[in-house]
């Protein structure tokens, strides 16, 4: 923060005075991530710069957003989560974009998808998004958004509890597979680690999403797995995407964001042509909808999905 002050020279009768005046009315914000102004919040335009758009208007489009495209179990709820969830998630989605720079660049489509939304799949409704943003303590240096993911993955899992960090559990889905179960437990599986790195990385304003298969080689009995996609920018992720994947670091420990084949279920004997992948979104689209499949809950297809088999085919084979 900082004061302006404004000095001027006055002539008096026995000498040159300078008089200075602290200016209360201009206390104003620095925000080290924004273009923009203090109730202004950036979107990147074409030509590599910004333009900033009032926080109100922003603050409606994407209410309208998350209430436009909510799966079918939470419009049933809608009125309770317009009374709390909803308007704290904006706000507090709006404010993270205002105040950092890797958040700032997130053009609004992959925002709305994959910072916004307050959950991913059936996971129970909480609010994590303020907890997990305070106690990852990320300050507002300038970072790219990998830098940021890997900052994340090293902090989050002892940062949200002083007496234990949080380790993988086998088989805990669909039982601990929320955030706030998976602090309270002090453990889950793949599905709720996942969870709870993607809530974290939107937490801070990064891209993130839920990723996985039903069945390995189309065989639910050969077990399912899930992971998290990242979006890193145009070009940015792997064989020029702009994603790319990585698993929370309890779950898959020392792996790299831009190294696909150190993760331990990225090699041909998982990705045998059968096995189809999928990423979970948020934008209903009604008149393309794919779905997720669930493995907890496959007769449930109301969350909307990203095909993603052939990427992971075409890269995992050649592991
Ligand atoms: C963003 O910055 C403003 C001004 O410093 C501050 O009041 C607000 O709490 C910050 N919010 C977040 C989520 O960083
Ligand atoms: C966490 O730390 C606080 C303050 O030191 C302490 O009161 C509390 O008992 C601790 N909780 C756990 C679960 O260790
Ligand atoms: C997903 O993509 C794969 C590979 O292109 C295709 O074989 C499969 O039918 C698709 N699945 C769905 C549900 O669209």
């Amino acid at each position: 923060m900082f004061v302006r002050v404004t000095c001027t020279w006055a002539l008096s009768l026995w000498s040159l005075l300078l008089i200075c005046t602290w200016d209360a009315t201009a206390l104003e914000v620095v925000r080290q991530g924004s273009p923009c102004g203090p109730n202004e919040v950036p979107w990147p335009s074409e030509d590599g710069a910004f333009h900033c758009e009032a926080f109100e208007e922003a603050w409606k489009r994407a209410e309208a957003f998350l209430n436009d495209n909510m799966p079918p179990w939470d419009l049933l709820n809608r009125g309770t989560l317009q009374l709390g969830l909803l308007p704290a998630t904006v706000t507090q989605a709006l404010q993270v974009r205002q105040n950092f720079s890797w958040a700032a660049e997130v053009p609004e489509e992959i925002w709305l998808n994959y910072v916004l939304p307050y959950a991913s799949v059936n996971e129970a409704r909480t609010d994590w998004r303020r907890l997990l943003f305070e106690a990852l303590k990320i300050d507002a240096a300038k970072r790219s958004l990998a830098e940021v993911t890997q900052l994340v993955n090293e902090k989050l899992w002892s940062a949200v509890r002083n007496d234990t960090t949080i380790v993988f559990k086998a088989q805990q889905t669909p039982l601990i597979y929320d955030t706030m179960s998976a602090i309270a437990f002090g453990y889950a599986s793949c599905t709720g680690l996942s969870i709870m790195f993607l809530d974290a990385l939107r937490s801070v304003g990064v891209p993130a999403r839920l990723v996985g298969t039903p069945a390995w080689h189309g065989t639910f009995a050969d077990g399912n797995h899930n992971w998290v996609e990242i979006w890193l920018g145009h070009g940015s992720g792997l064989f020029g995407e702009a994603w790319t994947f990585l698993e929370a670091s309890p779950a898959g420990p020392g792996e790299h964001l831009l190294n696909p084949c150190d993760k331990w279920f990225c090699n041909p004997s998982h990705f045998d042509g059968k096995t189809m992948s999928f990423a979970a979104k948020f934008d209903r689209e009604k008149e393309k909808f794919n779905y997720y499949p669930m493995a907890w809950d496959m007769e449930n297809k109301d969350i909307p999905g990203v095909n993603r088999t052939d990427f992971y085919n075409s890269i995992c084979s050649k592991c």
